[in-house]
C-alpha cells in the first residue's frame, strides 16, 4: 500500500529509511530523535557530529546502525509559534526534502512520525494535513511506500469537526445488529442452505421428497431439526415482522432464482450464467469513466505491482478494502459501489463501523483516500487500499 499509518514506535519499523524528527545541532534529545539515538547505537551519534547540523526544513542522512532500516534522515521542523513564523512551509519542506533524498539514495519504503507534533507543539491536526499533504504530491508522480507512524493515540488527530461530523453520522446510521442469538444462529443455519433442488416443489403429492443432503441425514439422525426446517422456523418467528405469511418469505428467500424443479438449471449452468467478475468490472468501469490504469490505481492506494496482477487474473479475489478504495478511485455512487462489492462478495453494511465510515465519505462526495485513511485510522479500522 502506497501510503499506511500504523500505530508503532518508529524505532521497531521496518523501512529502506527512517525519519528522525532532529533539532538543529542533530545531537539526539529527547521525543523521537532520543529513542532513535537509544535504539541505533553510540555510532549514530559520531557520524551525526560529522554531519555539523541541519537547518530547519533541510533533511540529512546517515546510516540506520542497530535500527531496522538501512538509512536515518535527520530533518528539524519549525517550533510552532503561531503560524506566523513560515511554520507551514518549514513543516512542509522537511517532507518534501525527506522524500527527494530517500528517492536519491535509492530507497522504497520510508516511515516518518508526525514531525514538530510533540515537543515543538506544531497544532497535530494542523501537522498531519501537512504531512499528508506532502505524501499525496509525492506519490502522484513516483512510487514508494510512506508510512506515517503514529506513537501514542493522543498525537494524532483529525479536524475536530470531521471527528464529530463522522461519529454523529455513525450514531445517526448504526443499525443494531440483530442480538437475539437465536435468531443470528438461524439466520447463519439458513447460509447453508441445502442444494436448490431440495427447494424444488414436488412435481406430485405422490412424489419422493427432495433427497436429504448429508448435513440433514446427520441432523436427523441427532435428532435436529434440518437446515430447512431451521430456516422456516426462523421465518415463522420474523413472520410478524412482515405481512406476508411466513411460507411466501420463506419460500421466496429460499428460492432466490428457481421456482419449480424443472425451472432450476444444473450447477453448470448456473455457474456460467453468473456475471461479470470482479476484475472485469473493475476494467470496464475504468473505461467507463475515460480513467487511465496508472491514475485509477494510484488514486485506489493500490500499487502498481497490484493491479497489473488484478488486470490479468479474470477470477482475482481482492479484499473489501481493495474494492472500496477502487470505488473511491473511481468515484462510485453508493449503489455503484454496492455493486462492485457485490461482485466480490461483499457489502457495505449498516452495523459496521468501516462501512459507515465509506458511506460517510461518499454521500458527502468525499472521494479523497488520504482523508478517508486518516478517518478509518482515528477510528480504529482497517485502511483502504493495498
Ligand atoms: N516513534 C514514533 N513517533 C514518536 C516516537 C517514537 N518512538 N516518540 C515520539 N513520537 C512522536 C510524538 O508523539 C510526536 O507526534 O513523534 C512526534 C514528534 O514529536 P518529537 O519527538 O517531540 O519531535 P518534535 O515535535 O519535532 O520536536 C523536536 O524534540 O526530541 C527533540 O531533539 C528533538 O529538539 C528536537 C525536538
Amino acid at each position: 500500500m502506497p501510503f499506511s499509518i500504523i500505530r508503532n514506535d518508529i524505532t521497531k519499523v521496518c523501512a529502506d529509511a527512517i525519519v528522525n524528527a532532529a533539532n538543529r545541532k542533530l545531537l539526539g534529545c529527547g521525543g523521537v530523535d532520543g529513542a532513535i539515538h537509544a535504539a541505533a547505537g553510540a555510532e549514530l551519534l559520531e557520524e551525526c557530529r560529522a554531519l555539523g547540523g541541519c537547518e530547519t526544513g533541510q533533511a540529512k542522512a546517515t546510516r540506520g546502525y542497530r535500527l531496522p532500516c538501512r538509512y536515518i534522515i535527520h530533518t528539524v521542523g519549525p517550533v510552532y509559534q503561531g503560524g506566523g513564523r513560515n511554520e507551514a512551509a518549514l513543516l512542509r519542506s522537511c517532507y518534501d526534502n525527506c522524500l527527494l533524498l530517500a528517492e536519491r539514495l535509492g530507497c522504497g519504503s520510508i516511515a516518518f512520525p508526525l514531525i514538530s507534533a510533540g515537543i515543538y507543539g506544531y497544532p497535530r491536526a494542523e501537522a498531519l494535513k501537512i504531512a499528508v499533504g506532502a505524501f499525496q504530491d509525492f506519490l502522484e508522480s513516483h512510487e514508494m511506500e510512506i508510512t506515517l507512524v503514529v506513537y501514542d493515540k493522543g498525537s494524532f488527530q483529525l479536524s475536530q469537526g470531521l471527528y464529530e461530523d463522522i461519529s454523529s453520522y455513525i450514531d445517526e446510521n448504526y443499525v443494531a445488529s440483530h442480538t437475539d442469538p437465536e435468531l443470528e444462529r438461524m439466520r447463519s443455519a439458513m447460509m447453508n442452505f441445502p442444494p436448490m433442488a431440495a427447494y424444488a416443489a414436488p412435481a406430485s403429492p405422490s412424489a419422493p421428497a427432495a433427497p436429504m443432503s448429508a448435513p440433514e441425514k446427520k441432523d436427523k439422525r441427532n435428532g435436529k431439526k434440518s437446515g430447512k426446517k431451521q430456516a422456516f422456523n426462523l421465518f415463522k418467528k420474523t413472520e410478524s415482522a412482515s405481512s406476508e405469511p411466513a411460507e411466501e418469505i420463506y419460500e421466496e428467500a429460499a428460492m432466490p432464482m428457481f421456482t419449480s424443479a424443472a425451472a432450476a438449471p444444473d450447477l453448470s449452468s448456473i455457474i456460467n450464467a453468473r456475471d461479470e467478475s470482479f476484475s472485469q468490472a473493475l476494467l470496464r468501469l475504468i473505461d467507463e469513466k475515460g480513467m487511465t490504469d496508472v491514475e485509477t490505481y494510484k488514486r485506489a492506494n493500490v500499487d502498481r505491482k497490484l493491479f497489473s496482477k488484478i488486470r490479468s487474473d479474470v477470477n482475482y479475489r481482492p479484499k473489501k478494502q481493495t474494492v472500496v478504495a477502487f470505488a473511491v478511485a473511481l468515484r462510485l455512487s453508493l449503489p455503484e459501489t454496492q455493486a462492485l462489492l457485490s461482485k466480490a462478495g461483499f457489502a457495505l453494511s449498516g452495523s459496521l463501523k468501516f462501512d459507515l465510515i465509506i458511506r460517510y465519505f461518499i454521500e458527502h462526495n468525499n472521494y479523497d483516500i488520504f482523508s478517508i485513511n486518516e478517518a478509518l485510522f482515528a477510528f480504529d479500522q482497517t485502511l483502504i487500499g493495498c
